[in-house]
């Protein structure tokens, strides 16, 4: 049985005060019930949520890292580092990054590899381009993206895989992808897995959705087969939203 997870983006936003205060939230109010929750903020805030969520079923998780182990490499952020902070998680391959800091399958295969030696729970980021879709590739473009982010991998070493579906066009802009939409692409996503890692691999996989994830939209989202849960972005900066996002996963997977 997959577990229903919802994690929140939340990209680069919030202060220390604002994190601390929205992970303080989060804590007191997180529903009862059978639902994997992560938060993940920016690397600078990771210690200061990890203290206030520590006494809570929250897991942390980070936005993005580097495959190397240490080194000269300014700016960039290694896995045990992550692990340092206490995170779980580790978003991979998010279009944000794929598509304005120009990250390549190759690179985000190594971080899924850095990821999985280093004990983290890769999220792995998948969507195609409004273009793409209405060009009609959106298999082919998540099919290139999966093969490419997994190549080398055995179904052994990635049974703490998560895949995050994120259409580019529903990303921060209002535009969702309809339930139908949403359950079309994850049952390929699936049946991709299936015929690379085997039939029990692809069962357990849990395959969120992510792009305008909203309190009103997610518990018809989440109820769709495929849909495992849900990779919020704005919706996860208000502690009243995503609370009500973590009920929908609840309710939409015991129904
Ligand atoms: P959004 O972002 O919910 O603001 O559309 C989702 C994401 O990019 O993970």
């Amino acid at each position: 049985m997959r577990r229903p997870f919802v994690a929140g983006n939340w990209k680069m936003n919030m202060l220390a005060d604002s994190s601390a205060q929205l992970a303080g939230e989060l804590a007191d109010k997180l529903p009862e019930g059978n639902v994997e929750v992560a938060v993940c903020p920016p690397f600078v805030y990771l210690t200061t949520v990890g203290n206030v969520i520590k006494q809570s079923k929250i897991k942390l998780g980070a936005q993005n890292v580097y495959f190397e182990p240490k080194g000269a490499f300014t700016g960039e952020i290694s896995t045990a580092m992550l692990k340092d902070v206490g995170c779980e998680y580790v978003i991979i391959g998010h279009s944000e990054r794929r598509h304005i800091f120009g990250e390549s399958d190759e690179l985000i295969n190594a971080k899924v590899k850095s990821a999985i030696e280093a004990e983290l729970k890769p999220i792995l980021c998948v969507g195609e381009k409004l273009d793409q879709r209405d060009a009609g590739q959106t298999e082919k473009v998540i099919e290139t993206q999966l093969a490419g982010g997994l190549v080398g991998l055995s179904a052994d070493s990635l049974k703490n895989l998560v895949i995050a579906y994120e259409p580019v066009w529903a990303i921060g802009t209002g535009r969702t992808a309809t339930p139908d939409q949403a359950q079309e692409v994850h049952q390929f996503i699936r049946s991709w897995l299936s015929g690379k890692f085997g039939d029990d691999f692809a069962e357990n996989c849990v395959i969120q959705y992510g792009g305008s994830v909203k309190p009103g939209n997610a518990e018809s989202l989440m109820s769709q087969a495929d849909v495992d849960g849900a990779l919020v972005g704005g919706a996860s900066l208000k502690a009243d939203d995503f609370i009500k996002i973590i009920g929908a996963a609840i309710k939409a997977k015991s129904a």
